[in-house]
């Protein structure tokens, strides 16, 4: 399995953004995540459809739009619309997680669902066939820089168990306090594709070309 590094543009500097998510691109990382944040879902808010809208205008990166927003279902066609690829919904913010995924599909994108530091990894095991890819939250969502829950190693271990026993295949992603310290600790654990705000963007090119580096090396697991 190819381990993915993705992005957050929500650390870049948003007045060098173009500059910023080439030198990301050219540094090796195949998606870009953008985190979509409505105050209510999430304390915090941060920009929507129409960020996507442009950065799609002159980006072929794989966009991967995580959506901290309530009731998500709302906006899923508007968001496919405007060139997401991968639309990953927050299984706490689903009226209908069934419903949602299969809309996330049918509009063409890979189909995502997260979960909090807080709610148990078995919740998604009903959902694994409708989904390609399985996001777990390493610190509370909401905020960029924030430091890794050391716990998440082992729920990051049950979710790729999990996704074996099943025999899906389905990306694990790990969000929130990935640093060239714990990176390689998040990988041996199982997760495939790293989010990474403030590690990357406080120096784009060197961010994303160190951990790059550790993401190719040869995995203990696959
Ligand atoms: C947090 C967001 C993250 C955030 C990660 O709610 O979902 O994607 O940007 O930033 P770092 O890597 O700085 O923790
Ligand atoms: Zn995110």
């Amino acid at each position: 399995m190819t381990n993915i590094l993705a992005p957050s543009i929500l650390a870049a500097d948003i007045m060098r953004l173009g500059e910023q998510i080439e030198a990301v691109r050219k540094a090796g990382a195949k998606y870009l995540h953008i985190d979509v944040m409505d105050g209510v879902f999430v304390p915090s808010l941060s920009y929507g459809v129409c960020v996507v809208e442009s950065i799609r205008k002159s980006c072929d990166m794989v966009l991967d739009v995580h959506l901290m927003i309530v009731d998500p279902h709302r906006y899923v066609e508007t968001f496919a619309r405007a060139g997401a690829d991968i639309l990953t919904v927050h299984l706490e913010a689903c009226e209908d997680v069934r419903a949602t995924l299969e809309l996330i599909r049918s509009c063409g994108c890979r189909a995502g669902l997260s979960i909090k530091p807080g709610t148990p990894v078995e919740a998604v095991e009903p959902y694994l066939d409708q989904m390609d890819l399985l996001l777990i939250m390493s610190v509370e969502p909401g905020f960029g820089g924030q430091v890794y829950f050391p716990e998440s190693t082992r729920r990051i271990a049950q979710a790729r168990a999990m996704i074996e026993r099943k025999g899906r295949d389905v990306d694990l992603e790990v969000d929130g306090g990935i640093t060239m310290a714990n990176v390689r600790e998040v990988l041996s654990a199982g997760a495939n594709v790293i989010v990474s705000g403030s590690t990357v963007f406080r120096d784009p090119q060197k961010g994303a070309a160190a951990l790059m580096e550790i993401l190719r090396e040869p995995s203990p697991l696959f």
